[in-house]
């Protein structure tokens, strides 16, 4: 089938290349000149394992081309997909403007007798795919809307796809239904659940499952800190609970709070639609603030462990907002480190990937291109991304090195038992100090 993905982003990027790989011919369109340059020559814009790989094959066997060119992009197309960013306003809402944008554009290229589906994959609050159809109707078209939200995580968006837990789907008649269901047929033939439902609650299911994890991790952040203060360890805790079926062991792992581009902007978002349509979410609300609150706990556990933080050189291991990818947007890293900063620390960070995105945001602290130069006269090593590179320290190294041995492991990736034997003071989350 001919597919478009409005959108080169990330979202946009990843689904385009792999229905590419799944035998569909696909045009990825982005109003960024550079970035579609940079594409047709097989650059990324995005560090994601294995995506260059299937961008590159899909490239070649003449299933997947960008553009920035509307006009030819759509022309052939059964289904558009619109991928552009939602940005959160001001006021915790959705900012829909590029969605709009890229519906006025497929309305200019097209004729009165067009009639394809137009599919939002896009995060967007509830009731808009429903404007969207409204206003293409006042603009005398007749396309179809359809709204088909993705769950593709960072750093594992390739499997993710291939391996989706369910395929939502809202739809407004059979005939959207079907073209939906034949683009994802190879998947359906491996047994993926396509689920069904009307376009408001499919919009809505996005904003549900992110905030409802978003809300787990709230939960074990808060349990950690009581773990920490009765002696009572938060990965068993953890794994007690979260071996009832009920509860499920995924996304209860504790660490320095949650961040990237995504659970901070729909929580906020999705306490922003409560609140409009006069509905209470206390348990949102609450985990918005756990989630606020917890980059200056963070601090303050560093400055506990030093003694002070005024003047204190402190390595920092790990930027991006989790392990796989460079992504540093709403990074519980970045906001740490700021506020050691402001608090007179001098920093010295090492991220395998993160720098450059990192340096944009955080121009004043120093950089270093590996952990130990990192951690030369540090008072201190924190750990804040799970990069595996970070799970096997040189200990015997960095005593020598350093100028005081304390860890802090925000994200309970080390062996305690090697960090202490090697004389370091060692701090985890969630665990009492001893
Ligand atoms: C999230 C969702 O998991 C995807 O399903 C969704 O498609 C995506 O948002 C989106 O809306 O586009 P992502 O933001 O890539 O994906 O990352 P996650 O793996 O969900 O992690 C989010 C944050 O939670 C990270 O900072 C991570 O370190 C933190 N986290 C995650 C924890 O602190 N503990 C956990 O147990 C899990």
């Amino acid at each position: 089938m001919n597919i478009t993905f409005i959108g080169a982003g990330y979202v946009g990027l990843v689904s385009g290349t792999m229905f590419a790989h799944l035998g569909h011919k696909v045009t990825c369109l982005d109003t960024d000149e550079r970035k579609i340059v940079e594409l047709q020559n097989g650059k990324l814009p995005i560090y994601e394992p294995e995506l260059e790989l299937y961008v590159k094959q899909s490239m070649a066997s003449g299933n997947l081309t960008f553009t920035t060119d509307y006009g030819s992009a759509i022309k052939d197309s059964q289904i558009i997909f619109i991928a552009v960013g939602t940005p959160p306003l001001d006021s915790g809402g959705a900012d829909l403007h590029y969605v709009f944008e890229a519906v006025d554009s497929i309305l200019k290229v097209t004729g009165p007798d067009d009639d394809k589906l137009i599919v939002i994959k896009s995060t967007v609050p509830p009731g808009t795919c429903l404007k969207v159809a409204e206003y293409i109707r006042s603009k005398g078209k007749k396309f179809k809307i359809a709204s088909n939200p993705e769950f593709l995580r960072e750093g594992s968006a390739v499997w993710d796809f291939l391996n989706p837990d369910r395929i939502v789907i809202g739809t407004t008649n059979i005939s959207s239904n079907q073209l939906l269901e034949e683009i994802y047929a190879p998947l359906i033939k491996q047994g993926l659940q396509l689920f069904s439902t009307d376009i408001t609650t499919s919009e809505l299911i996005k904003y549900s499952s992110n905030s409802f994890l978003a809300t787990k991790i709230a939960f074990i952040n808060e349990m950690a800190d009581l773990c920490e203060q009765i002696g009572a360890n938060i990965e068993d805790l953890a794994l007690g609970v979260g071996l009832d079926k009920r509860i499920g062991k995924e996304f209860l792992k504790a660490g320095p709070g949650f961040g990237g581009s995504c659970f901070p902007k729909d929580i906020l978002a999705l306490s922003h639609i409560t609140k409009q349509n006069n509905c209470a979410f206390h348990i949102l609300n609450a985990t918005i603030k756990a989630n606020q609150e917890r980059p200056m706990k963070m601090a303050g556990k560093v400055s506990a462990a030093i003694g002070g933080i005024q003047g204190k050189k402190i390595a920092v291991l790990g930027l991006s907002f989790k392990a796989g990818t460079d992504d540093v947007r709403s990074s519980p890293a970045i906001e740490i480190c700021q506020i050691l900063q402001q608090q007179g620390a001098e920093i010295c960070a090492f991220d395998p990937v993160a720098m450059d995105n990192a340096r944009v945001i955080l121009p004043d602290i120093s950089y270093a291109p590996s952990i130990l130069e990192a951690s030369k006269d540090a008072r201190a090593i924190i750990i804040l991304t799970e990069w595996p590179e970070f799970t096997q320290l040189p200990f015997a190294e960095l005593a020598l090195i350093m100028k005081s041995r304390i860890i802090l492991d925000f994200r309970n990736i080390l062996n305690e038992e090697l960090a202490v034997n090697a004389g370091f003071e060692y701090y985890s989350i969630g665990k009492k100090h001893e």
